[in-house]
């Protein structure tokens, strides 16, 4: 009877444990789902043009100091493929693919975001200088890699 006892508890603490691990994987993912600074959602690859925020590609403003850009990745290409965003501001990019793994990759910045199926990438990045800034893929995607590239203007 005493060895029922001992795998009880080792049954019980066993649970316990995975448990609290799942419990910290759930608070992490849920934390991360709603931080639009970092992080990564998921999304259905298929549906992408039809799921928020993707349904409109594009600069969309938040607040005085803050903007969001969603951009969708594809072979090979970004949507939009113009991008015009104020200097000084709070810019929070939101990215992902709709068929391969890309990368969202600002020349010149800390801005280097994963564009992958499935996923939503988030990143903030604030531009102190006007200017065009080149943005290039740099996750190798097929035939038209090095063709994969667009430009974000910076304004006053
Ligand atoms: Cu897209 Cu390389």
């Amino acid at each position: 009877m005493h060895f029922h006892k001992f795998e009880k508890i080792w049954l019980v603490f066993g649970i316990l444990s995975l448990v609290i691990f799942l419990s910290i994987v759930g608070v992490t993912a849920f934390s991360h789902g709603h931080t639009p600074a970092g992080g990564m959602d998921i999304i259905d690859p298929e549906k992408v043009h039809e799921t928020a925020p993707f349904n409109k590609p594009g600069v969309h403003k938040i607040d005085e100091d803050t903007y969001e850009v969603v951009i969708i990745g594809m072979a090979f290409g970004y949507n939009p493929a113009q991008i015009k965003v104020p200097a000084g501001k709070e810019i929070i990019f939101t990215v992902t693919s709709t068929d391969v793994v890309h990368s969202f990759t600002i020349d010149d910045t800390k801005v280097n975001m994963m564009a992958v199926p499935g996923r939503i990438t988030h990143k903030s990045y604030t531009f102190n200088n006007p200017g065009k800034y080149l943005v290039l893929c740099n996750e190798y995607c097929g035939a038209g890699h090095h063709l994969m590239q667009t430009e974000i203007e910076v304004y006053e």
